[in-house]
């Protein structure tokens, strides 16, 4: 059965209803809002492994002046660097290796990195022979990271930049160049 014409009007809210609808929006936004900054938080956690790769190579302490010596022999370090754990937050851990060289009398320090160019093994010194021998397919390289022919690397060892801080801490640029190719590109 229709209603009367008097109820099918609808009727403007009550200022009670006004008040009812205003506040549920308040809670609504205010909500919201409460739940912005761990969201925003979670994002930066998830995102900031991405954010550091694709950032400029850092440079990283490796060690102090004296432990080069100046007498021209190669010393190989550790690199160590941060690695984000979703657990427990940054873990230092071992990303590489370089080799570092004072000329003598030299305050200057030199840098190799420890892959080699072929295939990324582990390129390992050879004191006696001073020079670089490559244990996975055999290629030499001298003190300063040139390559002795016949080697199967497309190019020297790679060297990178490096300074000595006024406290003399030595801190090197790390970063990893593609292997295989003739030209020392920086691995995205
Ligand atoms: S990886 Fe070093 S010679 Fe092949």
């Amino acid at each position: 059965m229709a209603g009367s014409p008097e109820e099918s009007v609808k009727r403007p809210p009550t200022p009670d209803q006004r008040r009812g609808f205003l506040a549920r929006m308040l809670a609504l936004v205010c909500g919201g809002l409460a739940t912005l900054p761990p969201l925003v938080a979670g994002l930066w956690v998830v995102l900031d492994p991405l954010r550091r790769q694709g950032g400029a190579a850092a440079f990283l302490p490796v060690t102090e002046l004296p432990s080069v010596p100046d007498d021209g022999m190669p010393r190989q370090f550790t690199v160590i660097d941060d690695r984000v754990d979703a657990w427990t937050g940054f873990v230092a851990e071992p990303i590489g290796a370089v080799y570092l060289r004072r000329r003598p009398g030299s305050q200057q320090v030199e840098a190799l990195s420890a892959t080699c160019p072929h295939a990324g093994c582990f390129v390992e010194i050879d004191k006696a022979a001073r020079c670089f021998r490559c244990p996975c397919h055999n290629s030499t390289f001298t003190l300063d990271g040139g390559i002795v022919a016949p080697s199967p690397s497309p190019r020297a060892m790679d060297s990178l930049e490096c300074r000595v801080e006024p406290t003399g801490g030595i801190a090197v640029k790390w970063q990893n160049f593609l292997t295989g190719v003739a030209a020392k590109v920086v691995k995205s």
